[in-house]
């Protein structure tokens, strides 16, 4: 099978595209139609208040390997970056070092957050020229960038609020990450038993936007980088009793890469995308989906580590209608029920997910697990349970 960009025989950062297809739910596309065809993520970037530490949460709360770095000892004097990798998944971190860094402005704003969902292309320059040719706003013209290990060519267009996309080709080069940067390991050890890896892929990164904002991202998405739209999520499917929101999800032509898109939806009380777009001083990155094909092991490892989950009443196992909707799945209900993951079926098959708490202080992004076998959703049936256990956390903190 060559459907999907002709990658089928790649090991990707030693994940199988065949795991990979499962993991994050491939299907086939022709990439030769495609007007912005992108391969995969390439990176998210963070900037956050405290790299250093942050860097060192991700290897001992979510087991990723420190990989790369740049910084003041690497000749880049007013930020430090730390590289991380979990299979094929890539964070970045980064903070202000020299008092005048405008990262340092930008975390004054939004607090910790994403400022960049880097996207790997195989031609920056024709991406660029289809975005700009359908309005996108471009923030760094296509260029080369090089040192002894080969040339990088990139560029950027603007997204939601403060957030963009970074184009990459890579195939010129052989390097840890881009130019300028060093190999980098630390001396953090994983725990005796734990698992090679917690999770092998990014799934989906979600962004929050402003009321009335989310068809036009939508479009935007279909027009500038030729994005398809997949289920959509409206009304009644993701209301409680207090507070409602709007999401759609567009995804690149072999769904490797997926933007759901949330609006909030009025309501009794403030929706939890209100609480995001106050605390985060507008439309960002809410939360990152992480794929897993062993939810158990995972959440397992990141207790013990300290990372807090969002907790699901016994109700959501002891309700007949849910035993008779999701039927049999790889984990036993009562195992389930034991690490409060949820469970969602659809036609093509299901997924398991759990949610984590806000990772910072102030209450904007936060992560997903999803083990998926089958199911292309996003969990669907779960969004009330979900719902309701986000309002009981916005409630403790008094923005319900
Ligand atoms: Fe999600």
């Amino acid at each position: 099978m060559t459907g999907i960009l002709g990658r089928s025989d790649q090991q990707i950062d030693d994940v199988s595209f065949d795991q990979l297809r499962q993991l994050v739910g491939l299907v086939d596309y022709d990439a030769t139609k495609d007007p912005f065809p992108v391969r995969a993520m390439d990176a998210v970037v963070f900037v956050v208040g405290n790299a250093t530490q942050t860097a060192w949460f991700y290897q001992v709360a979510f087991g990723m390997t420190l990989v790369a770095y740049a910084g003041p000892e690497t000749g880049q004097r007013s930020h430090k970056s730390f590289v991380l990798k979990s299979g094929s998944a890539r964070f970045v971190i980064t903070g202000g070092v020299a008092p005048d860094s405008p990262l340092l402005d930008h975390h004054r704003r939004h607090g910790d957050g994403v400022v960049d969902l880097a996207l790997e292309v195989g031609d920056v320059d024709r991406c660029i020229a289809h975005a700009r040719a359908q309005g996108a706003t471009v923030l760094e013209e296509p260029h080369d960038v090089t040192d002894q290990h080969g040339t990088v060519r990139t560029a950027a267009i603007a997204t939601y609020g403060e957030t963009r996309h970074t184009l990459v080709d890579r195939s010129r080069y052989t390097g840890v990450y881009l130019p300028g940067y060093e190999p980098r390991t630390s001396t953090v050890v994983r725990p005796e038993g734990a698992p090679k890896r917690l999770f092998q892929a990014v799934d989906h990164c979600v962004g929050n936007v402003e009321l009335g904002k989310m068809d036009h991202w939508v479009a935007w998405y279909n027009r500038v980088m030729g994005f398809v739209n997949m289920a959509e999520f409206i009304g009644d499917d993701i209301a409680t009793d207090y507070s409602a929101l709007m999401s759609k999800v567009v995804s690149n032509g072999n769904h490797r890469v997926k933007f759901p898109l949330n609006e909030p939806a009025v309501a009794q009380r403030k929706s939890q995308i209100d609480e995001y777009l106050e605390f985060y001083e507008g439309a960002g990155v809410q939360h990152i989906a992480l794929a897993t094909n062993d939810i158990i092991s995972t959440i397992t490892a990141m207790r013990a580590a300290g990372v807090e989950f969002l907790d699901t009443p016994d109700s959501y196992y002891d309700d007949p209608e849910l035993r008779a909707r999701i039927g049999q799945v790889r984990v036993p209900i009562e195992v389930l029920k034991e690490h409060r993951v949820l469970v969602d079926r659809d036609e093509d098959g299901y997924l398991l997910q759990v949610f984590t708490k806000p990772i910072g202080d102030r209450p904007t992004v936060f992560y997903e697990l999803i083990e998926r076998h089958g199911s292309l959703g996003f969990g669907k049936g779960n969004f009330k349970a979900l719902f309701e256990a986000i309002e009981r956390e916005q409630a403790r903190r008094g923005n319900l």
